[in-house]
């Protein structure tokens, strides 16, 4: 077993607040740089592996094409049926591999706490990309920084609604241990049983950061964010429970402007019916610019990571 030198991105509550000042910060100057250049080429020398053993689309294709403009390289593995994994080959065995092959990797599992495996096993740094229904990092570091770039950090009290699926909902995990260090006050809009697993409700309350839970939809009443997600199908054992809350709640352009007209409506994607295509072309929708916004904080990430000054 090699001994872990290299700092890995494994939880959103790894990072302090100036840490996440500093992530914002180079994001912020890449995103700039990319409006008159095509590539920022610092990682010439570098491979990332991308090992994803869950569907995805925005986060693989965003880590990807962030190697590939900070000039790097990148092999992927996708789906646990293509890999020697199929084979019965252990995770831990093909760590080993990509530890030989790349310098970093992005690693997607349905195994709450696999990145942590991974990176106590291998030397090169480990990026949490979803490990099951637990965390998704870098996802909430690119939802900080859309929050960011609409609605002014820590200037008033922001409130920021969460809904849907909030027990199963990775990314909602991740941007809570963020925005906690910001002036925020949380909103979350669930059925109770898929409401906010008490880890991170303890969190919130060691740290009297003040929070409700309601069912009830109206209850965005007045918010500067609402960040919706969708029901975790994958989480469910039955199907039945799934199609229970699967239309609870939809946004559209008619509640936003009831209840919450000076909002930004933002969603991780991929999104079934829980936002109104009505809301695509106001300028409440985010959603599309904080996809995007996933490829400038991961270019970030991979500099931070590999130690390269930007
Ligand atoms: C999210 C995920 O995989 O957790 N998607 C993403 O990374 N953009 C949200 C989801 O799948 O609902």
């Amino acid at each position: 077993m090699s001994k872990k030198t290299a700092e890995s991105i494994l939880s959103a509550k790894q990072f302090s607040r100036n840490d996440l000042l500093e992530i914002l910060e180079t994001t912020k100057k890449i995103e700039k740089t990319l409006e008159t250049k095509k590539e920022i080429p610092l990682l010439n020398e570098y491979i990332l592996a991308t090992l994803f053993f869950e569907p995805s689309t925005r986060t693989r294709l965003s880590f990807e094409s962030a190697m590939h403009r900070l000039g790097g390289k990148v092999i992927t593995s996708v789906g646990m049926q293509f890999s020697s994994l199929a084979k019965g080959e252990t995770l831990f065995d093909t760590l080993k591999m990509v530890e030989a092959y790349a310098d970093i990797c992005a690693i997607r599992h349905p195994v709450e706490g696999a990145s942590i495996l991974a990176a106590e096993n291998i030397s090169i740094p480990v990026i949490n990309a979803g490990d099951g229904a637990g965390e998704h990092p870098t996802q909430a570091l690119l939802d900080l920084y859309t929050i960011k770039k609409h609605k002014p950090l820590d200037e008033k009290k922001l409130k920021i609604a969460f809904i849907g699926d909030i027990r199963n909902g990775r990314t909602i995990h991740s941007l809570i241990y963020l925005l906690r260090h910001f002036n925020v006050e949380f909103v979350f809009i669930s059925p109770a049983e898929i409401s906010l697993p008490d880890v991170y409700k303890n969190e919130l309350k060691n740290q009297n950061i003040s929070f409700y839970e309601t069912e009830n939809i109206n209850d965005i009443k007045d918010s500067d964010v609402l960040y919706v997600t969708r029901i975790q199908e994958e989480r469910f054992i039955d199907r039945k429970t799934f199609e229970k809350f699967k239309d609870n709640y939809v946004i559209d352009k008619e509640l936003v402007l009831k209840y919450s007209s000076n909002c930004i409506v933002m969603h991780p994607l991929p999104r079934l019916n829980e936002v109104s295509i009505d809301l695509d072309d106001t300028p409440y929708a985010v959603y599309f610019d904080q996809a995007k916004n996933g490829l400038f904080t991961r270019m970030a990430l991979l500099l931070r990571l590999l130690n390269i000054n930007f």
